[in-house]
């Protein structure tokens, strides 16, 4: 059965009413049903729009997913002639890289390790607010601490983001960051000219870029010189890059690649959500009441270590509802398979891209009952009459992260991270929104979902703290 239901989107026509791809999405579902034919560019790409399709092909055996590269990272590798990354490899040559790196980085106890470093960060910048009752623009906020953490992880130091001492210019990552969207709209000039746009955004990758590599050469330095095995000299502390370099499987050209893309992947993605989750602890005070008292019986005021953390389900809880409500990525992960297929019994000829329209299935009412409100008790596991109706129940309904082999790398640190640095806030302060603020948030679209405005937070400082 080939696919009968299809769209074809004329640019200039002014017969939907849609503002985002996603509301476009919203309605061709509802007109044509869960899986549809759509061009926007030039090609045919098949959209599903429901949890059993989405499983249907993100679990189809192949042995190396593909996922179709964001095309101004594939420009610029091959005009600076830097080696291709997690990010644009595909094939065999993807999983000689991918496999290593996801054995430190996907290892649950690996990550545990993490634990104290990135606590560190979060008292520091705690400390930071002592005094100072309100964070002025959350997200530039967040980027100095994301920096700060992802740091951690790549360089085995801490980079004095939080202290304005940045070796990172936040413009570059803000031109990267918002470029990568705009590079994907339809009309690509980057592709063959090098216009005022590409080379905004290739001056600041290479920005980037001349740091990773100054920054891993003083890592390898400090390696050879054995005055950092692990942080500080001591090697029971985690050290992804000695642990790459120990491992043997990659050569230094290689760890450099995959250092850099960690780098780059591990700043905007967290930062946006973490804006999203304090602005929705911020308008509901009685969750982050709840995540209060959950931090007062688990831990107090004391520090955080993989068993406390492994208890705090409710915390746990309102990231994922964040996440599900906000949801990171504009669409959701795309899949390409190199034979003809068949999804829901439908016929999908080889080289055709399929989206799967996460950010809209997790919305949707169908499987999460009362989208637009913040329940984080939908993602607990308790079983109670309450929670009964809103319950997430199916995988599918909420991938953040993507799913299987070609899924986020970076998903348990990032998720440690962001665990951490709300914990360490909330133990500290009650935060809220300044009187009179809108208490709904919109979003933008940059290669991560972002807030559409400035999100200002108040700080009200806990008592025994
Ligand atoms: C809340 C934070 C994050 C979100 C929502 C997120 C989301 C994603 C998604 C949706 C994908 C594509 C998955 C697919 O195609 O199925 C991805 C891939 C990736 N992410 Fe993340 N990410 C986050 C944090 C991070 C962090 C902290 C790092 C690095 C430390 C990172 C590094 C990467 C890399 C390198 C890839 C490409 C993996 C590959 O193709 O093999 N991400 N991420």
């Amino acid at each position: 059965m080939t696919i009968k239901s299809t769209y074809d989107l004329c640019l200039f026509s002014a017969d939907q009413p849609f503002v985002t791809i996603n509301d476009l999405f919203r309605l061709l579902q509802q007109k044509y049903g869960d899986i549809y034919r759509f061009r926007g560019t030039f090609r045919w790409v098949v959209v599903v729009s429901n949890p059993d399709l989405a499983n249907e092909v993100l679990t189809k055996r192949v042995k190396y997913p593909f996922r179709p590269e964001v095309e101004i990272v594939k420009v610029f590798g091959i005009r600076n002639n830097i080696e291709e990354g997690l990010g644009t490899l595909q094939g065999e040559a993807w999983w000689h890289l991918r496999k290593p790196a996801q054995d430190h980085m996907l290892k649950p106890t690996a990550v545990q390790l993490y634990i104290p470093l990135i606590e560190q960060v979060a008292e520091d910048f705690v400390a930071t607010l002592r005094g100072v009752p309100v964070i002025e623009d959350c997200l530039k906020t967040l980027v100095s601490v994301s920096t700060e953490c992802v740091g951690m992880l790549c360089f085995n130091r801490r980079l004095g983001c939080l202290d304005g001492q940045s070796i990172v210019n936040m413009e570059d990552l803000n031109t990267i960051f918002t470029s990568t969207a705009e590079a994907g709209r339809f009309f690509k000039p980057y592709k063959y000219f090098r216009t005022p746009f590409y080379k905004r955004f290739e001056k600041a990758v290479q920005n980037l870029h001349s740091i990773t590599d100054k920054e891993i050469e003083g890592a390898l330095r400090r390696l050879r010189d054995g005055t950092n095995q692990g942080v500080d000299g001591d090697t029971s502390e985690p050290n992804l890059l000695l642990s790459m370099l120990s491992d043997g499987r990659l050569n230094k050209e290689k760890i450099n690649v995959l250092i850099t893309n960690l780098f780059g992947g591990g700043i905007d993605s967290t930062s946006n959500t973490l804006a999203f989750l304090w602005h929705e602890l911020a308008v509901n005070a009685d969750k982050q009441e709840n995540i209060y008292q959950e931090i007062v019986t688990t831990v107090g005021n004391g520090d955080l270590n993989k068993e406390s953390l492994s208890k705090m389900s409710y915390v746990k809880a309102c990231l994922k509802e964040s996440m599900r409500k906000n949801f990171p990525i504009n669409v959701g992960s795309i899949r390409i398979f190199d034979n003809d297929c068949f999804v829901s019994g439908y016929h999908i000829p080889k080289k055709t891209p399929i989206l799967i329209a996460s950010n809209n299935i997790s919305k949707d009412a169908r499987f999460h009952k009362h989208p637009d409100q913040f329940i984080p008790e939908r993602f607990l596991r308790r079983e109670n009459t309450t929670d009964a109706e809103v319950k997430h129940t199916h995988p599918f309904a909420y991938l953040p992260f993507g799913f299987g082999p070609r899924s986020c790398i970076g998903q348990r640190f990032a998720e440690t991270e962001i665990l951490v640095l709300t914990i360490k806030l909330i133990q500290n302060f009650r935060i809220s929104l300044p009187p009179g603020s809108d208490r709904h948030l919109e979003s933008v679209t940059r290669t991560f979902t972002a807030p559409a405005r400035k999100v200002t937070l108040h700080l009200t400082r806990r008592t025994g703290t």
